[in-house]
């Protein structure tokens, strides 16, 4: 059998409309613009309204990444929504994606590996690909953040965002798209950055609540040191993985948590920073979500063309790092005329009502127990 390879055919982003500037957070904790710009290059960021959800931001960034990669949902068999600020603990947030964009043969599961989980979602459809476990997948990165920060708590509240990015994962036979991937975790640092309540350790009680430990928690200098010192490392790892070196990437992303880190980084591999996409003075950390919007502006400004090699590289809550090398392709040649999948999640959400509509006629016609 010939081998498979794993192609990103498909690319799209969704952030909240409403945008809370460094001046706006200065009136609600003790901080400046000039003290938040100056530690972490983040200007302003996304907040979701009460109307938007990780879900519905992911569906949005879902849709986007189809309509480029001219997929049919229905032709998907894998989704896998990466997030650490899920709709509920359970069902997973895949599963409401899968039915809002009507992807009838997928299956869909969520992978929490905080920051890092989008770099662990593309290796793991990839290797499912490469692997003939699936041909198409969808990998969606999405976070509400702005749910599960502290809004008293100015160490932490000023550097997170909302939003959501997807890339849509296809077969083919031609070389390229994802050549290799790190993931490395260090569980030994998980006290470092968590949201202590709310699990099965620490159910939330009125004393949680109190305490403010369904908050997250973090202790930024030591994320800050572990942060540079793993990103220079899973860059190398993956490109030396690949037989390549660094002066063969075109483009590295950078997990979007501070520019200081990026540029310590870049520092580390000896890169060109203009060669190392930064966005994050308009979004702030959108954990899992900041590569895939990174990525899709990357692919707007031109900064990422068909032939070219790029790393995404992340670190986060686990701890976890890791990086992707993927030779960028693009959009297959699409498998059915034009698809609009606004149009299917029309479809899909009658298609839903009706299964729900069934759900309640079998249950009334053979009872419920
Ligand atoms: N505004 C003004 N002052 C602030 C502040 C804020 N928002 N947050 C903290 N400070 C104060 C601190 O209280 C401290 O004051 P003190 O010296 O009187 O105690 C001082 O600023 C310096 O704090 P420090 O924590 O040393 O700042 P720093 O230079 O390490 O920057 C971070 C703090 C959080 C920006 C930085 O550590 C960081 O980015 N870490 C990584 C975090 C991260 O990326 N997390 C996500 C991982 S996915």
């Amino acid at each position: 059998m010939s081998p498979r390879y794993a192609h990103i055919t498909g690319w799209g982003m969704a952030v909240p409309e409403e945008i809370l500037t460094n001046d706006d957070l200065a009136k609600i904790v003790d901080t400046s613009d000039e003290w938040i710009f100056s530690r972490t290059g983040i200007r302003e960021r996304r907040i979701a309204n009460s109307d938007q959800t990780t879900a519905s931001l992911a569906v949005e960034a879902a849709q986007r990444a189809l309509e480029v990669a001219s997929l049919h949902p229905g032709d998907l068999d894998m989704i896998i929504v990466s997030t650490s600020t899920p709709e509920f603990i359970f069902p997973a947030t895949a599963c409401i994606v899968q039915d809002r964009i009507g992807a009838v043969k997928a299956g869909a599961f969520d992978l929490l590996a905080a920051c890092t989980g989008f770099v662990y979602a593309v290796n793991l459809a990839s290797q499912a690909i490469k692997s003939n476990g699936s041909t198409n997948a969808l990998v969606i990165g999405s976070e509400t953040l702005s749910r599960f920060v502290n809004w008293k708590d100015r160490n932490t509240c000023i550097l997170f965002g909302d939003g959501a990015g997807a890339f849509v994962l296809q077969a083919s036979d031609e070389p390229g798209g994802v050549l290799s991937s790190v993931l490395r975790s260090d569980g030994s640092g998980g006290n470092l950055l968590s949201v202590p309540a709310g699990g099965s350790r620490f159910p939330v009680s009125m004393q949680s609540l109190y305490d403010g430990l369904h908050y997250i928690q973090m202790n930024g200098r030591e994320v800050f040191r572990f942060a540079t010192r793993v990103l220079t490392e899973a860059t190398y790892e993956t490109v030396e993985a690949a037989n390549l070196t660094m002066d063969d990437i075109n483009l590295l992303i950078p997990h979007q948590a501070n520019q200081r880190i990026i540029e310590a980084a870049a520092r580390g591999l000896n890169y060109p920073m203009e060669k190392v996409m930064v966005n994050l003075d308009r979004y702030g950390n959108t954990s899992t979500a900041s590569i895939p919007i990174a990525a899709v502006e990357a692919l707007d400004q031109g900064r990422l063309t068909p032939g070219d090699h790029t790393v995404l590289v992340a670190f986060g809550a686990g701890l976890t790092w890791g990086a992707n090398l993927i030779k960028w392709t693009g959009p297959l040649p699409p498998t059915r005329r034009k698809v609009s999948p606004a149009v299917y999640r029309r479809f899909a959400r009658i298609r839903s009502i009706l299964a729900r509509l069934r759900r309640r006629i079998e249950g009334f016609i053979w009872g419920n127990g």
